[in-house]
């Protein structure tokens, strides 16, 4: 297993849209596992291959208490979307230090196959929810700060550029 490296916001290639797995195949497997090894090694609760610059529909998550129920979706779906919607805080490996309040469908069930290829159905909710839908929302290209205004997204942009430039002066 290896770690791999996470884009950071502003990063155009956070932008780009996946695209679906042939097929479930050693190469996914090695992927998936790298994931999570990387997502368990910065304290994340999920990971999506757009973050690690893997332009297919694979997510990685973990929402369990312990952090020891790994989630592996691959090429997943929402099948069903509740009316209820709900507010929660949200954070993202790729924006770090950032945290802010997106309002989401409150549950949602996705279909999606797992590590061994195979169909599987999840019925989400709470941090769970929250959870998939930002991670699918990053395979389509799209980063939870585009939810928040554009004064507060510039923000954050400035901040994250600072940052970058920052660290690279202190290397
Ligand atoms: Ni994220």
């Amino acid at each position: 297993m290896a770690l791999l490296s996470i884009l950071r916001y502003p990063d155009p290639r956070l932008h780009t849209v996946a695209r679906a797995v042939a097929q479930v195949d050693e190469r996914i497997r090695r992927l998936v596992d790298d994931m999570l090894q990387t997502m368990y090694g910065s304290d994340g609760v999920g990971l999506a291959a757009t973050q690690v610059d893997v332009h297919e529909r694979v997510i990685v998550m973990d929402t369990s208490e312990q952090h020891d129920q790994p989630l592996v979706l691959i090429n997943p779906e929402i099948t069903w979307r509740s009316a209820e919607m709900a507010l929660n805080e949200e954070g993202c490996l790729s924006v770090p230090q950032v945290y802010d309040r997106v309002e989401r469908h409150a549950s949602v069930i996705v279909r999606a196959l797992d590590r061994a290829g195979r169909a599987f159905e999840l019925d989400a909710q709470g941090l769970t929810a929250v959870c998939v839908q930002h991670e699918m929302d990053h395979l389509l290209g799209h980063v939870f700060v585009e939810y928040l205004s554009p004064l507060k997204r510039d923000r954050i942009r400035t901040r994250m550029l600072k940052k970058a430039r920052e660290e690279l002066r202190a290397r």
